[in-house]
């Protein structure tokens, strides 16, 4: 059996942590791994129901993902998580308390997040209308040193996403192929 890890998104919404992380989890099964995805947006419709934005609610919600995940990972599988998680110290908690992390940072200037815009909130917080929206009004950490830097403004979602699996490979964590 396959060991499994964590591969962990973090980026400010509409950064492709969400479309990244659902074509590697495609990926994944299609190449006979065990792989489930913990969607911050998802998770928040049940196992995180009820939660706000302030950074207490946040900090529960990526430690709730984080508690996830690694039973996941412990058990063989490749587990994905994709949410903001805007703090590093709580992403470097879940880092330590699980054997095999891998952080991805998708990397992407606001404004061109702004101009996108896909859910139509970034308008909604720049005037006012969403509080606390990371990145506009709430702060974002961004890592130091992630094991991998998607620039998602420059490279296509196939060019990052390849980047990805070679490093998975490089480490012996997938296959090479
Ligand atoms: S996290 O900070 O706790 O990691 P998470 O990834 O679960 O956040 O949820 C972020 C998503 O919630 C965003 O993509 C967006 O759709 C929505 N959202 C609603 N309000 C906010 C807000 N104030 N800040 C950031 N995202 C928000």
């Amino acid at each position: 059996m396959h060991e499994g890890f964590i591969l962990w998104f973090t980026g400010l919404s509409g950064s492709g942590k969400s479309t990244l992380s659902e074509g590697l989890l495609a990926e994944f099964r299609r190449r006979g791994y065990r792989s489930e995805l913990l969607d911050g947006d998802v998770v928040r419709t049940h196992l995180s129901k009820g939660l706000g934005f302030s950074k207490e609610d946040r900090d529960t919600n990526i430690r709730r993902i984080g508690f996830v995940a690694d039973l996941l990972a412990r058990n063989g599988v490749i587990a994905i998580a994709a949410a903001i998680s805007p703090y590093s110290d709580i992403r470097n908690e879940v880092r330590r308390n699980t054997d095999r992390f891998v952080e991805v940072y998708t990397e992407c200037p606001l404004e061109t997040l702004i101009e996108r815009d896909v859910k139509g909130l970034y308008k909604k917080a720049l005037a006012g209308e969403i509080q606390n929206f990371t990145g506009v009004s709430d702060p974002y950490e961004a890592p130091e040193a992630p094991e991998v830097r998607g620039r998602t403004d420059q490279e296509s979602a196939e060019e990052s996403t390849q980047k990805i699996l070679d490093y998975l490979s490089q480490k012996g964590l997938i296959d090479g192929r």
